[in-house]
């Protein structure tokens, strides 16, 4: 389906992020014949760069990362649209010289997406309103992290709010652009069989790993003020978390899907104090070795100070004061330089009351539904069968659907999906500003408590699954993670 005609204005347009997702997120939707030759990229930075120096930039950039996909024809009719301006934030003139750009075009869809760091959206937005750049066919788009605490992310969203209307902010969490998060929506809301078993008295326990193997990369000085609670839980994780626990939404309508997730937020119960000292472990890695390379500790990083707390690795005990859910304990993990890449969600449910036939040990016997989300994506459910032969003896087997293998690998990356989003105006995957408050008011608690204890992160070997604390938080209640089943 062709989308509209757009504009959009990609700040921090020379950045990792435009350089690494988003162009090659729309040279694919080109590809795919979705993007009107009317349409404008433009990419808004700092460095003085002409449009064939940059095109150059955006090219190569093209190249290494859509491997195999690049091919000169469409890479011309992409070029065609691509455009740039050097825009300094603070800088009068530089809104003046995008506003001549975008003259003439007030019809068209206009997207300003902000790739730069957070403290410079609101100063962005001012200046966008101050020029008469903000339609009423404007969206901005915010990447996180929006603020470093609640106080922070209010302010931010406070100075936005002054140019933009609550409608046209998009603020953005790619991990709901993922195929297997949305997925997860239709497996819940489109079938009937799951729906009668997504509660207490059910499910016993969920599970949720968001583990990656690479470590802070080039972002060092970043992630030293940020630490994976900022960086990972307090949006990816309490995302996939509300999708997993939010009541069934009236309509697909994108205010009735985010008031159910609101709700989710607002039953979590607090982390306070001691309570956040018993139900969180912090970790950071050491050095050690993934997949037989050695890799350095994280206070060996470029950038971060030798005596740094920063968290590299968070799990925590979470429980959502609900009928639906009260008593079901649901672990969230999230780590750099662990073993490997793995983002899952696994949902356990109760025994049997009552065992027939000759079983596997319990852990081993209890139904589990695994939502793989990377790097496959797939789902399957874990269940017991008969062992072939003789006798009624019951083992572990897997129903499995691979998305890739059984769609034909027809996919698009989160990014993609993201912005053909924003520009058709679907707010549905995008977080309204009280849910990041309410993000924000669980997360705060948790980093105070931290503070207030003065406790150095516990170590963890690079290439292992965290610190030991982090298997205890979930064996003390009789579990185990799935990896150490
Ligand atoms: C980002 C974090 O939001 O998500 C990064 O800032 C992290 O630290 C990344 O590496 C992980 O995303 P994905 O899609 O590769 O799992």
């Amino acid at each position: 389906q062709t989308l509209p005609t757009f504009d959009l204005v990609l700040f921090g347009g020379t950045g990792d992020l435009a350089m690494r997702k988003l162009l090659p997120a729309l040279y694919r939707r080109t590809c795919a014949g979705q993007v009107c030759a009317d349409t404008r990229i433009i990419g808004a930075a700092r460095s003085d760069l002409s449009r064939e120096q940059y095109l150059a930039q955006v090219k190569s950039n093209c190249e290494a990362h859509l491997d195999g996909e690049f091919n000169e024809r469409m890479w011309e009719s992409f070029a065609r649209c691509v455009d740039y301006c050097k825009v300094d934030a603070g800088e009068d003139l530089d809104y003046a010289a995008l506003s001549r750009l975008l003259e003439g075009r007030e019809d068209h869809v206009r997207i300003f997406f902000m790739s730069t760091a957070p403290n410079l959206f609101a100063l962005i937005c001012e200046g966008l309103a101050r020029h008469s750049l903000v339609t009423s066919a404007s969206r901005v788009v915010l990447e996180k992290p929006l603020g470093e605490d609640l106080v922070s992310s209010r302010q931010i969203n406070e100075r936005v709010g002054t140019a933009f209307r609550e409608p046209q902010i998009f603020r953005i969490d790619h991990y709901l652009g993922k195929e297997t998060v949305q997925n997860l929506l239709a497996l819940r809301f489109g079938n009937m069989l799951f729906e009668p078993l997504w509660r207490r008295g059910r499910v016993r326990h969920v599970q949720i790993t968001l583990a990656e193997d690479v470590g802070v990369e080039r972002r060092a000085q970043f992630y030293d003020q940020t630490g994976a609670l900022r960086d990972m839980v307090q949006n990816h994780l309490l995302q996939l978390l509300c999708i997993i626990a939010m009541e069934p939404p009236a309509t697909a309508n994108p205010d009735a899907m985010r008031d159910e997730k609101l709700k989710v937020l607002h039953a979590l119960r607090p982390l306070a104090g001691n309570d956040a000292r018993n139900n969180t472990v912090r970790g950071q890695y050491k050095a050690g070795a993934i997949a037989g390379q050695p890799v350095i500790g994280y206070l060996d990083e470029k950038d971060v100070p030798p005596n740094s707390v920063t968290e590299t690795f968070v799990a925590l005990k979470v429980e959502i004061d609900s009928w639906r859910w009260a008593g079901v304990p649901f672990y969230l993990r999230t780590g750099k330089r662990l073993q490997e890449k793995q983002s899952e969600i696994v949902v356990t449910f109760e025994d049997v009351p009552h065992a027939l036939y000759e079983r596997p040990e319990q852990l081993h016997s209890l139904n589990r539904l695994v939502i793989q989300l990377q790097p496959e994506e797939g789902i399957t459910l874990n269940v017991l069968a008969k062992s072939p032969g003789e006798g009624m003896r019951l083992r572990p087997a897997e129903l499995s659907l691979d998305f890739a293998e059984y769609f034909n690998g027809q996919r698009l990356d989160g990014y993609e999906r993201l912005l053909t989003d924003i520009i058709n105006g679907n707010l549905t995957l995008f977080m309204r500003r009280d849910e990041l408050d309410a993000a924000w008011a669980w997360i705060d608690p948790i980093r105070e408590a931290w503070q207030q204890y003065e406790e150095r992160p516990k170590a963890y070997i690079a290439g292992t699954w965290g610190p030991a604390a982090a298997s205890s938080l979930i064996v003390r209640d009789g579990f185990v993670w799935r990896n150490e089943l």
